[in-house]
């Protein structure tokens, strides 16, 4: 019966929130006002959910007689055509702009981006306030317009029964570019090795902790135990000691408003995109923070480049009962817990082990840290990658 629930989270209710009028009115004006639309050739909706949108982009598409696509990979609505956007068999079209609210669970958001720079040439999102002033979030994408427009309601949808949230959100507006590939990232990893650390982690000859969230966000120690969780930094250049020791003695007074300012929640965070931004800025560049690269690449295995992630997985190789136990005896406990538990987003960590195919095993287990899961669990839930879990075969078990 669990396996059932486990089914209906399949179709990742996480998801399925829908913007208000204030974010999508805000959508369209930043469109307009950005995006030369005597240019566009078309528009594509590819997260469409219930629809929330199209209203916006009809008006868009008749004052400018643009055709229009819908689709979702789970649509609410049957005007919207059923598609995966990661399979999606749409190709490059010169002037189309993919506009959407993409999916923020796991590495959606950053895949999305990816996606639509495969397409179009032009790309205009509903987005996390957390990539505000990247100015190449992926490396053929140039941010071209940005509004904070704050914490916005999204209600849940109703045909897949999803929560309504709050979420400090962002409108951003993107053109495709040469791919830009930035020497000072090379330069940084040359000099430095920076790594996320949790409280009692050994330090492997790390020498500076920068303590990742709360009040005391961007405080420095020489130990990983000061902080519940911080980003380690290990000096590889002895001559960049000094200008790094300058930087991280004014890093909280000189970025402390920035650490809640990017934040995906109310709290004070800061995570590694960002920790090297503020490295770059500081110890390379005489530049501010919407002039610069960044670079989102993690691991250069060339499949993984090319966005094809880890490969076929295969057919499910756990038996029924196999499976039961494992649900039984590992996952029934914290399943019980969804809906209850706020500080422990377990949806999300298993939208990402059903959904997330592109991220290493490590990025995983950092980012389900940062949203509480269990160490004892993350494992378990690792381990489950390897299968595919093939909805229609769970169901019925
Ligand atoms: C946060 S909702 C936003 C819906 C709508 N764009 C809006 O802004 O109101 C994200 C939508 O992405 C869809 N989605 C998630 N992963 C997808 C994928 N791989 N391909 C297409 N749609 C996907 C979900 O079904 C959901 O409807």
């Amino acid at each position: 019966m669990k396996a059932r629930f486990v089914f209906e989270f399949a179709a990742n209710t996480k998801d399925k929130y829908y913007a208000n009028p204030f974010v999508l009115q805000n959508l369209y004006d930043a469109v307009k006002e950005n995006i030369p639309m005597e240019e566009v050739t078309e528009i594509v909706e590819p997260a469409a959910g219930d629809g929330a949108i199209i209203p916006y982009i009809e008006e868009l598409a008749k004052e400018y007689d643009i055709p229009t696509q819908y689709y979702d990979r789970d649509p609410d609505i049957p005007e919207i055509e059923k598609m995966d956007f990661y399979k999606t068999t749409l190709e490059y079209l010169p002037g189309r702009l993919v506009m959407t609210g993409p999916p923020y669970s796991g590495r959606n958001y950053e895949l999305f981006l990816k996606k639509a720079a495969t397409l179009a040439d032009w790309v205009a999102f509903i987005s996390p306030h957390s990539y505000l002033d990247y100015k190449h979030p992926i490396p053929d994408l140039e941010l071209i317009h940005q509004k904070d427009i704050g914490l916005q309601d999204f209600a849940g949808s109703k045909v897949f029964g999803g929560k309504d949230r709050d979420i400090k959100t962002a409108i951003l507006i993107f053109k495709k570019v040469n791919p830009v590939t930035s020497d000072i990232d090379k330069a940084l990893d040359e000099d430095f090795e920076l790594k996320q650390f949790a409280r009692g982690d050994d330090l492997k000859g790390y020498e500076y902790f920068v303590s990742r969230q709360g009040s005391n966000a961007g405080e420095v120690s020489d130990t990983p135990d000061d902080f519940f969780s911080s980003i380690g930094i290990k000096v590889k250049n002895e001559d960049m000691r000094e200008d790094l020791e300058l930087f991280l003695d004014g890093l909280k007074d000189t970025y402390d408003h920035l650490f809640t300012r990017y934040s995906p929640t109310t709290k004070e965070t800061i995570n590694m995109p960002r920790m090297r931004q503020f490295l770059r800025r500081n110890l390379y560049t005489f530049s501010n923070s919407m002039n610069e690269a960044q670079n989102f690449e993690r691991g250069q295995d060339p499949k993984r480049a090319m966005g094809i992630g880890r490969g076929v997985r295969p057919y499910p190789q756990m038996s029924v009962k196999e499976f039961k136990k494992w649900f039984e005896d590992d996952i029934s406990d914290y399943y019980d817990t969804i809906g209850y538990d706020d500080d422990f987003d377990f949806e999300g960590v298993l939208s990402d082990v059903v959904n997330d195919e592109e991220s290493t095993d490590q990025e995983l287990r950092e980012e389900w840290e940062e949203m509480g899961a269990p160490e004892n669990l993350i494992e378990k839930l690792i381990y489950m990658r390897e299968y595919f879990w093939d909805w229609n075969y769970v169901q019925h078990i």
